[in-house]
């Protein structure tokens, strides 16, 4: 059997590649693999975490962030048919599927980005993201995420900073209508 790989050691690793590595793109291949094997092991794993928010349609759950709010690490719970509406992270993204087939709609940005509170999207990729399966985002990466599956769906999700300390934004794909995105970390 592999030796199991624990939520502290995985914090650690973090901290180590982003001390040596500065390229974002470095920084998501070095993270992945890693993320991927601490999203099997599972043995960080607790009850609590399947609780999700009704009204928000998912529940977010810290594991652990720095002082300064980098290298942040959550578990997220996606209720049956629910999901998280367009939007970017203001830093990258490593998700690892922890249970479930969680599916991920990628978007590009069409406009310049100089309109106030105005994007233009359009569909990039489209797909059904299984459990040790990565889903990464460079700084700007846009995306949305649904639980279509009938059972409470589980992912690792690992970003630069916490996403309620980026300035992030969510959008409406057809109204192009962009405001701030905060959510609900319990
Ligand atoms: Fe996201």
């Amino acid at each position: 059997m592999a030796d199991s790989y624990s939520l502290d050691s995985y914090i650690e690793d973090l901290r180590q590649i982003t001390r040596e590595i500065d390229d974002e793109s470095e920084i998501i291949s070095r993270v992945g693999p890693l993320a991927q094997r601490l999203a099997l092991d599972k043995g960080w794993l607790e009850e609590k975490h399947y609780d999700a928010d009704s009204e928000q349609g998912f529940g977010v759950h810290l594991l652990h962030e720095e002082p300064d709010h980098t290298l942040a690490v959550f578990v997220v719970s996606w209720l049956p048919g629910r999901g998280a509406p367009t939007h970017d992270h203001g830093t990258w993204a490593v998700v690892a599927g922890v249970e479930g087939v969680e599916r991920n709609i990628g978007y590009k940005r069409l406009d310049d980005g100089t309109r106030q509170a105005y994007a233009e999207l359009a569909v990039k990729h489209d797909h059904n993201a299984a459990e040790g399966e990565l889903v990464c985002m460079k700084t700007g990466g846009i995306h949305s995420v649904h639980n279509e599956t009938g059972q409470i769906t589980l992912s690792l999700h690992t970003y630069g900073k916490h996403f309620n300390h980026t300035n992030r934004s969510q959008f409406d794909p057809e109204t192009n209508e962009k405001k701030d995105f905060i959510v609900k970390v319990e």
